[in-house]
């Protein structure tokens, strides 16, 4: 049980890093987690008005997830990729150094779909994007993403791609415990949804 425990702390801390409050301190932007709806993700870091750090924040919050599971893949078992990706994922929710107040996930959880099975992190990513496309609603196609997310697993569960079968039930536990804690994370997206007061992407 030791390894399994470090893989999933060393994959918490290195999810617990905040790129997104890190990058917009660092350009001098102040805190990101006073503006807009407080978040530290890329969403919100584009409500700051600079784009090419919101990317960053996108590709940094993504790539931590996606590094971790891969290398845990690589060098250790499935088992341990889906523990660190975890530990990952939920280091980017409750970062200690934030006093655990973390985003909402969404980038990271996309990383490690992508690492952990490409295709069902592809579909993720394509389902964020069009949704984005025609609603330009972050939360939205956040939401619409991980609802979707254990179900892209299951379709690849009798289809392997040359060879590898990209799906089976542990990812689609995984994926749909990170869905649901993404469900939870965005609460207050949620409510303002319902009410019709949700933010387009890139608006205040
Ligand atoms: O990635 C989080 C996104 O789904 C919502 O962000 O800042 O609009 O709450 P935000």
């Amino acid at each position: 049980t030791w390894p399994f425990f470090m893989a999933a702390i060393v994959g918490y801390l290195i999810g617990s890093i905040p790129f997104g409050l890190v990058l917009t301190k660092l350009a001098g932007l102040g805190d990101v987690r006073k503006i807009g709806s407080g978040n530290i993700g890329a969403t919100n870091v584009l409500r700051t008005g600079n784009k090419g750090l919101a990317l960053a924040t996108l590709l940094l919050d993504g790539g931590k997830g996606a590094v971790v599971v891969l290398l845990a893949n690589a060098y250790l078992t499935q088992d341990y990729a889906v523990l660190a990706g975890g530990g990952a994922f939920l280091g980017h929710l409750f970062p200690v150094w934030l006093k655990f107040k973390g985003g909402k996930g969404v980038a990271t959880f996309i990383g490690v779909m992508l690492a952990a099975s490409w295709p069902a992190g592809l579909a993720v990513a394509l389902t964020w994007l069009a949704s984005a496309l025609l609603f330009r609603i972050s939360s939205l196609s956040a939401l619409l993403a991980a609802a979707l997310s254990p179900l892209y697993i299951y379709l690849l569960m009798d289809y392997p791609i040359g060879d590898i079968y990209y799906g089976d039930v542990q990812r689609i536990q995984f994926a749909a415990f990170m869905a649901v804690l993404i469900f939870i994370r965005h609460h207050e997206n949620i409510a303002r949804l319902l009410t019709g007061k949700e933010p387009r992407i890139g608006k205040k």
